[in-house]
């Protein structure tokens, strides 16, 4: 839950927390106005700190555009390690329909 006193009553962010085999697979976004409180930071720490208390979790992980540095920076910020590249990825249709490269961050137990 993103506590902050403009989401009292209306969503301001979403976070996706994906089951794969053994891990788990995170994606999130935040409305413009919100960005740079720290809030996402903070609204992931404890979704980590919570699959990695499932035994059958051993890696979470995440991946961002090669451009987005504010989401590579939310990663760092929560611990998880830059793990490569992995070149045309992910397609991100509000930058570009063709495939885009991608970091993939993860922390691992
Ligand atoms: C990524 C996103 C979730 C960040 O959330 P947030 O709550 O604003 O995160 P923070 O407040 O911790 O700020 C982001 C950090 O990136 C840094 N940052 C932001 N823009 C940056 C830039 N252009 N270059 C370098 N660093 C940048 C900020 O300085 C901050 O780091 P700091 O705390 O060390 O100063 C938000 O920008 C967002 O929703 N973006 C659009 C969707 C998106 O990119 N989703 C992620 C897909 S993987």
């Amino acid at each position: 839950m993103l506590t902050y006193k403009d989401a009292i009553d209306r969503p301001i962010g979403m976070i996706e927390s994906r089951s794969t085999e053994h891990g788990v697979c995170l994606g999130f976004v935040l409305a413009k106005a919100h960005w740079g409180h720290g809030l996402m930071p903070e609204a992931l720490e404890p979704i980590v700190n919570a699959a990695f208390q499932e035994k059958q979790v051993w890696r979470v992980y995440a991946f961002c555009d090669f451009q987005n540095a504010a989401s590579q920076r939310v990663l760092q910020k929560i611990n998880m390690n830059c793990e490569g590249i992995l070149r045309r990825w992910m397609t991100h249709p509000n930058v570009s329909a063709e495939p885009r490269d991608c970091y993939c961050f993860a922390q691992v137990r």
